[in-house]
C-alpha cells in the first residue's frame, strides 16, 4: 500500500520498509511489476543493462537475487569488477526505485542447489543452450538441443542445466526510492553497512 496514501506523511522508516516489500512482492509472483528489473553491471568500455527477474530479496539481509547462465557475459563482468545496480519503475504505484551494491556469483555452491531446486523444467532450458550465449552463430538459433524449442526438457534433460546454472546475489549499499505524486513528488536515500541501515534521508526529486 502506497504509504502517502489519504494525506499520511509517512516516515523515512516507512518508506523503506515499503520499498522492500515492493521488492519481496515482485520477487514472488509474475504479476508484480518488480517480478522484473533492470540490472546493471560494468564493462570494461562502460555500462551494461539487461532485464532480469527479481528471484529473491531479502530486508533483514539487504540483499537481492537472478539467476544467470554462468556462462554469460554478466557473470564475467561481475567478475571482474563487482559493483551493479538495478533499477526498477512500477507504472501503477509510480514508484522508481535504484539499487546500488556489491554482487556475488554462486555456482556448484549450497545456496545455487537450494535456487535449483526451486526451478521449474521450463526456467531449466535457460540454462540448456550447447554454445554459450551471446557466442556468434552462423544462423539465429536458441542454441538448445535439438527439439527443445517447442517442447520443455525432460526430468533428465533439464538436469544438464545445472552446471550451468549461477545465482546473482546483490548485497544492497544504497537504496532510492521515487514517487511520482499528483501532488508533488518525493524522493528519499537509504544507505546500508552490512545488514545495518546507517543513513536515510529526503532528497529533493
Ligand atoms: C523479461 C525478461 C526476463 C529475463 N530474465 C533473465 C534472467 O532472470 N536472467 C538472465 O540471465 N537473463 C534474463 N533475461 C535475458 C537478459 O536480459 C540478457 O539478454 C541475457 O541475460 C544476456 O545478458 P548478458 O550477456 O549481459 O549476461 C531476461 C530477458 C527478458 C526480456
Amino acid at each position: 500500500m502506497n504509504p502517502f496514501i489519504d494525506n499520511h506523511q509517512p516516515s523515512l522508516g516507512e518508506i523503506e520498509r515499503y520499498a522492500w516489500s515492493l521488492l519481496e512482492n515482485g520477487s514472488r509472483s509474475p504479476k508484480e511489476a518488480f517480478y522484473t528489473g533492470t540490472f546493471g553491471t560494468v564493462t570494461e568500455s562502460g555500462i551494461s543493462l539487461r532485464t532480469v527477474v527479481l528471484r529473491g530479496a531479502s530486508p533483514e539481509e539487504r540483499i537481492t537475487i537472478c539467476y544467470s547462465d554462468e556462462r554469460a557475459g554478466k557473470v564475467e563482468e561481475i567478475r571482474h569488477r563487482d559493483a551493479v545496480s538495478w533499477l526498477f519503475w512500477d507504472e501503477g504505484t509510480k514508484v522508481q526505485l535504484r539499487l546500488n551494491g556489491r554482487a556475488t556469483v554462486h555456482s556448484g555452491d549450497s545456496l545455487t542447489a537450494e535456487h535449483w531446486d526451486r526451478t521449474t523444467p521450463g526456467n531449466r532450458r535457460s540454462y540448456l543452450a550447447l554454445p554459450a550465449p551471446g557466442s556468434v552463430q552462423p544462423v539465429a538459433t536458441s542454441g538448445l538441443p535439438e527439439g527443445l524449442d517447442s517442447r520443455q526438457p525432460t526430468e533428465e534433460e533439464g538436469a544438464a542445466g545445472r552446471e550451468n546454472f549461477a545465482v546473482i546475489v546483490t548485497k544492497v549499499d544504497r537504496l532510492e526510492w521515487l514517487w511520482l505524486g499528483k501532488g508533488g513528488h518525493r524522493r528519499a536515500g537509504f544507505r546500508y553497512e552490512g545488514n545495518a541501515c546507517t543513513g536515510a534521508s529526503w532528497l529533493v526529486p
